[in-house]
């Protein structure tokens, strides 16, 4: 018996060991073959834009909404907001920033998100703006005694932990750089709308509970969650941006880091009025081709994050190469808006290559368009952009945003947005 079980112990070890294998040997990639972009699931090729909507793409979404991260719900909420406070003389003079309470209600439950706006002083009629979530609340973006802390923090923090700190994540914002460049910025604290932790507590306090039947035995293959609902979070922030005579609404940017890149890329392949998307390192689902298995893989991401994905996914964790779809199509799904991927050198972890090559390989849908993807295999070396109608850096340092990677992002901005409404 004693045997037995040792034997039963040494499998079990050697399974997870093999499961949480990464590797980072280039020579150890697999050899796969990617789903064609333009072939339906019956065979035919898709040779227009027209076909591709109506046909190959609903197909492409339809994997994503099944398999990944979970069907979207679009039953109504109730949204109202209420503006917190205005500061008019933010940065040195030359920004508004407004703090906006978001209460949404639905199935019985009610939820409280506050979003921040910094809207430059000196404009000229409707302004771009981008959509980003903050990781660590809107106090951390800057050090303004004045921002709220986000609800949504409370339930992830200990009162003692650094990150309660006022600016204690300004480094990633370069809100003057943006602002001197004519952007505004609106973001939220990501763990307003999904908190990001295991557990049901964590569903319970998510828009996820705004939904009638969200309990979290709901065992439906199918079933969103986090990144589900962080994107749709997103395109409620673009809601509000569309109560705002400030907001130029056919120049609206989305830019999410890391997981949040993975979200920006479901918010934009989903929600049109997202003209510019970008992804930061956003790595394993994200941006990243999931069948080169490269660092993160789909085993360890959906072991250490269940409750990031529909429960569909695992099936394909050790199980890349039967997947019948992968990241390429994600972004595919944006054409022909302008989509914009960024790596970092030190970041293998979200397999940078992959990341450039599942961008490169969206190009046949930018084709379609008669416009022009990354027009390259060849990964490009450090800070050397790629700016076409789809975009690629990668730049030395570690996985994190830099103000080199929101400069490119205006740069990209700048190149594609239609000239400002007056
Ligand atoms: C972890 C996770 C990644 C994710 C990253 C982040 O490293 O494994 O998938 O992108 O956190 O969000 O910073």
């Amino acid at each position: 018996m004693k045997k037995f079980l040792t034997l039963i112990l040494v499998a079990w070890t050697c399974n997870m060991f093999a499961q949480n294998n990464v590797n980072y040997d280039e020579t150890r990639v697999p050899s796969f073959v990617l789903p064609n972009l333009l072939e339906c699931n019956d065979g035919t090729i898709v040779t227009s834009p027209q076909e591709w909507e109506t046909k190959r793409r609903p197909e492409i979404l339809e994997y994503f909404l099944s398999q990944e991260y979970g069907r979207t719900r679009h039953d109504k909420v109730n949204v109202s907001y209420k503006t917190l406070t205005e500061n008019t003389h933010a940065l040195n003079g030359k920004a508004t920033l407004r703090q906006i309470r978001i209460t949404f209600s639905g199935a019985g439950t009610t939820l409280e998100t506050i979003a921040m706006t910094l809207v430059p002083n000196q404009r000229n009629g409707r302004v771009p703006v981008f959509v980003a979530y903050n990781f660590k609340g809107n106090h951390s973006t800057l050090t303004d005694t004045t921002i709220v802390y986000s609800p949504g923090f409370r339930l992830v923090k200990k009162p003692d932990d650094p990150d309660w700190k006022r600016g204690c994540q300004m480094n990633r914002w370069a809100y003057d750089k943006i602002i001197d460049r004519g952007y505004a910025v609106i973001t939220m604290c990501y763990h307003d709308i999904y908190p990001d932790a295991n557990g049901k507590e964590m569903l319970d306090h998510s828009v996820c509970a705004l939904f009638p039947d969200h309990a979290l035995n709901d065992t439906r293959s199918d079933a969103w969650r986090a990144i589900g609902a962080w994107a749709w979070g997103s395109s409620r922030l673009v809601d509000y941006l569309y109560t705002q005579d400030w907001a130029d609404l056919d120049r609206i940017a989305i830019m999410g880091h890391s997981r949040q890149g993975k979200a920006a890329l479901w918010a934009g392949a989903q929600d049109p009025r997202f003209r510019v998307v970008i992804s930061n390192c956003s790595g394993c689902s994200g941006a990243a081709l999931a069948k080169r298995v490269y660092g993160e893989n789909i085993g360890v991401i959906t072991r250490s994050f269940p409750w990031w994905f529909c429960p569909m996914y695992s099936f394909y964790a050790g199980n890349e190469a039967a997947m019948p779809f992968d990241q390429h199509e994600l972004i595919a799904l944006i054409a022909p808006r302008h989509v914009y991927v960024a790596s970092a050198a030190e970041d293998n972890w979200a397999d940078q290559k992959g990341e450039f090559l599942a961008t490169s390989y969206a190009e046949p849908v930018y084709r379609l368009y008669g416009m022009t993807g990354l027009n390259t295999t060849e990964w490009p070396g450090l800070h050397q952009p790629i700016m076409h109608d789809a975009g690629y850096h990668i730049r030395a340092g570690i996985h994190d945003v830099t103000d080199y990677d929101w400069e490119r992002f205006m740069d990209f901005c700048d190149l594609h947005f239609p000239l400002a409404k007056r």
